[in-house]
């Protein structure tokens, strides 16, 4: 059996080329299905959809053309705009030496997600996104970054964690739920309707 090291460090520029790559794969996937967007109005495509021989967008009807749903440089911006935020922090994982996840987020206020009110308390940060690559799934990665993103924020005086995630998937229900000690709020996205918050105290 080949030994394997994992090593969960800060974020570095040179790591964005495999994050980006990693990103893609992982929302491409069900229940996310980001994986193409009609250039004409930006609706998704799954990679189920995207295969199928349409000649026009089934959204707005319009001739399909398709793009990535998330280009390098949108993926790039939500790096940058985590870095820029109150408390923002952005992790990688390496597993012998390839990178194999990341995660991200920052501080948070209640005017931005008012629907929280009744259980976030004031001094809140938001688990923006968390990802392991296809291929390193089921091995401790996402936990091992998710407990390092709730030390480090515990450190830097948060005093809870916010995730926002789909009921349907159940490796990040897992992940929050049985490996990280987060609990449901009860709380639904009011946009999307299985996406749920879940939040962990952290003292
Ligand atoms: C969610 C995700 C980050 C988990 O990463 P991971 O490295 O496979 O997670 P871990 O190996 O640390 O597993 C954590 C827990 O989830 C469980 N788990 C992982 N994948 C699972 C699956 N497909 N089904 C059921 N349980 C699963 C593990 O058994 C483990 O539970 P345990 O601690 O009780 O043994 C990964 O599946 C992923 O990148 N998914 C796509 C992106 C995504 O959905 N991100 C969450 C958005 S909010």
């Amino acid at each position: 059996m080949n030994a394997r090291t994992t090593r969960v460090r800060p974020f570095a520029e040179r790591d964005l080329a495999e994050l980006i790559k990693i990103y893609r794969a992982a929302f491409a996937e069900p229940p996310w299905d980001e994986f193409k967007k009609c250039s004409g109005c930006g609706a998704p495509y799954s990679r189920e959809e995207a295969g199928e021989p349409l000649q026009s967008c089934a959204y707005c009807d319009r001739e399909l053309s398709l793009t990535d749903f998330w280009s390098a440089r949108e993926i790039a911006g939500e790096i940058d705009h985590a870095r820029s935020q109150r408390g923002g922090i952005v992790i990688v994982a390496d597993v012998n030496g390839a990178l194999a996840g990341f995660t991200y987020g920052y501080g948070i206020k209640l005017e931005s997600f008012p629907f929280l009110g009744g259980v976030m308390n004031g001094n809140a940060a938001y688990m923006d996104d968390i990802a392991v690559g296809p291929d390193k799934r089921e091995m401790g990665v996402g936990t091992e970054l998710g407990a390092r993103f709730l030390e480090l924020m515990g450190e830097q005086g948060f005093g809870q964690v916010v995730v926002r995630t789909d009921e349907r998937n159940g490796a990040s229900m897992a992940l929050f739920e049985a490996a990280l000690g987060f609990s449901k709020t009860g709380v639904y996205d009011p946009k999307f309707p299985s996406r749920l918050y879940l939040k962990k105290d952290l003292r």
